[in-house]
């Protein structure tokens, strides 16, 4: 910090341009040099590319911490250490808080927390979003239990305001220690490549413990918690790729649970017939393809934005916009494991649908999935306790639901799919769809064990009982018959009747039954 006692010589206009422009300094030209060298922004670099132009405004720029132990008492940086305020981006509020590594390592002291909580409290009475640029050494190492004491204000508010506004959390430096849990119970986790990390402990104490070498990028870079842990929702190239997601990002969302999500301006385009779609299922029910295809045959054109892309792959997760409504789609992948449900895919799906229903963004599932992965591995894992969430999300999600089944519905994975029984509102099938207990070979196997066992020729009688199987319940037929799929539609059509479906249900209401809160199978 700057002598006072030239303060004295400058009138008090001057003293605030000179405050001013201190603060804006961080923790000096040479550490700004040297995180530029890293490939990296500074925290105003980085709030000047995502607010609107001249939108932002700061709030305690010149908050100073209170410590006084280990050389403190002489070390003063204004703002110390984050970057706080509001402004808009693409016109809409958002609260922002930007850690500056170059102030002590960006690392949280109790002020710096005072700060972040402050904004947090204000985005909570104005229902807004928060995001969060994360870039710190972790507690500062200085103030002992008082920065401990500041992470734990900022669990709680993260924990208070989820469900009520969006949270989002860039990841854009060092994220280390219990400092990755406010990340962690926020909405959204985007990360930079080769430039962010996450982890509990870091690789010298892995070392330590488990005996394990491990870099800091393999144990806690983008790449890593995007398809291997699933920690992060993005990995983004860069830092301007990130700010970029964050943008998108939030244009799907509402600005608070009270709110619907932004409608785009929709002009109908004849009778939105998307013929392709009628080709896409293969003729060989055994054969894969790619819901992606499925998803951009029947969304508004460029509107999907997928979550998750790199994780749990058996299943797809992400935000599009249907006749420009914000919408939240789950699909079974057939291309990964044959969209198979598994533990991964489970969790994955089921934090998306519980966004998506605490923020009113109405769900379309797109169903071909042959069950629940086999084996001891899931099993033993808890697949049945991991299943249950993606169950339980559904069953506890009161938005629009609408799901459509292209192919494969079988099992238990028919049920927990957004199925009739659990409460989605509208079911559609293909033709193609195959609504049973399971695959016909395995009923075959099973239900007609000692007559093929007795036949003169076995796998002839095999061949003849699969066949009877397909015929009566490898259909969509028996469950329309039951109204358990409202209408089987021709592929092409799907567009037109998701749109004025989604239309219809927009002023649905639906009420849980009073409680404090339900117990999900965590
Ligand atoms: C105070 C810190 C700091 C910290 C870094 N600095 N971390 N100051 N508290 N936690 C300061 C450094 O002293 C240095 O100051 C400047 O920030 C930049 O740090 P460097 O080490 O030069 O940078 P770099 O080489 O890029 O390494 C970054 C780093 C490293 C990997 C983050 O600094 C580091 O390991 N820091 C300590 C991390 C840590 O153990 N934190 C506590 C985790 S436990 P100068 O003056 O030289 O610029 C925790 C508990 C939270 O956070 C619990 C919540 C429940």
């Amino acid at each position: 910090m700057s002598d006072p006692h030239a303060d004295a010589q400058l009138s008090k206009l001057e003293v605030l341009d000179r405050k001013n422009a201190e603060a804006l300094l961080g923790g000096g030209q040479i550490r700004i040099d040297a995180q530029h060298k890293k490939g990296k922004l500074t925290a105003r670099e980085r709030v000047d590319l995502l607010m609107d132009e001249g939108s932002f405004e700061e709030i305690g720029k010149f908050v100073m911490h209170r410590s006084k132990d280990f050389g403190l008492d002489k070390e003063y940086y204004l703002g110390d250490g984050v970057v706080t305020g509001y402004g808009t981006v693409n016109g809409r509020l958002v609260y922002v808080f930007s850690q500056d590594f170059t102030v002590f390592g960006g690392s949280l002291s109790e002020t710096h927390a005072e700060k972040i909580v402050k904004i947090m409290d204000l985005a909570m009475k104005n229902g807004a979003p928060v995001i969060g640029l994360n870039d710190s050494g972790g507690a500062r190492i200085q103030e002992g239990v008082v920065s401990l004491g500041g992470y734990a204000d900022i669990f709680y508010k993260n924990t208070l305001a989820s469900g009520v506004i969006p949270q989002l959390s860039a990841i854009m430096g060092p994220c280390a220690g219990g400092a990755v849990y406010s990340p962690a119970i926020t909405d959204f986790i985007l990360m930079v490549e080769n430039t962010s990390y996450m982890f509990v402990t870091g690789p010298n104490v892995v070392k330590t413990v488990t005996h394990e070498n491990v870099t800091s990028e393999e144990l806690g870079g983008a790449s890593t918690h995007s398809a291997k842990s699933g920690v992060t929702h993005f990995s983004c190239a860069n830092e301007v790729a990130c700010i970029t997601h964050l943008k998108q990002l939030l244009s799907y969302m509402p600005q608070n649970c009270e709110e619907n999500a932004p409608h785009l301006p929709y002009e109908p385009q004849g009778d939105e017939s998307r013929p392709a779609l009628n080709t896409i299922i293969p003729e060989n029910p055994n054969q894969p393809y790619d819901i992606r295809e499925v998803i951009e045959g029947i969304i508004d054109a460029d509107s999907f934005l997928e979550v998750h892309q790199n994780f749990a792959e058996n299943i797809v997760v992400g935000f599009a916009r249907l006749g420009g409504r914000s919408i939240g789609i789950v699909g079974n992948q057939p291309a990964v494991l044959a969209g198979v449900l598994d533990i991964n895919a489970s969790t994955k799906a089921a934090r998306f649908v519980r966004f998506c229903d605490s923020f009113n963004i109405p769900l379309l599932v797109l169903e071909d999935v042959p069950g629940f992965l086999p084996g001891t591995d899931q099993e033993w894992r808890g697949i049945i306790t991991n299943g249950a969430k993606l169950l339980y999300a559904f069953c506890e999600a009161t938005v629009p639901r609408i799901t459509v089944i292209t192919r494969k519905a079988y099992g238990g994975a028919y049920d927990v799919m957004n199925s009739k029984h659990i409460g989605a509102d509208m079911n559609y099938a293909w033709p193609t769809a195959e609504i049973a207990v399971m695959g016909a070979k395995g009923a075959a196997e099973i239900i007609f064990k000692r007559e093929i066992a007795t036949a003169d020729d076995p796998e002839a009688k095999l061949a003849e009982k699969v066949d009877e199987y397909q015929q009566k319940f490898a259909t969509p037929y028996r469950a329309a018959h039951r109204g358990f799929v409202d209408e089987v539609i021709l592929p092409a059509q799907t567009r037109q009747k998701l749109i004025r479906a989604f239309k219809m249900l927009e002023n649905k209401v639906d009420v849980l039954p009073r409680k404090k809160h339900g117990n999900i199978p965590l």
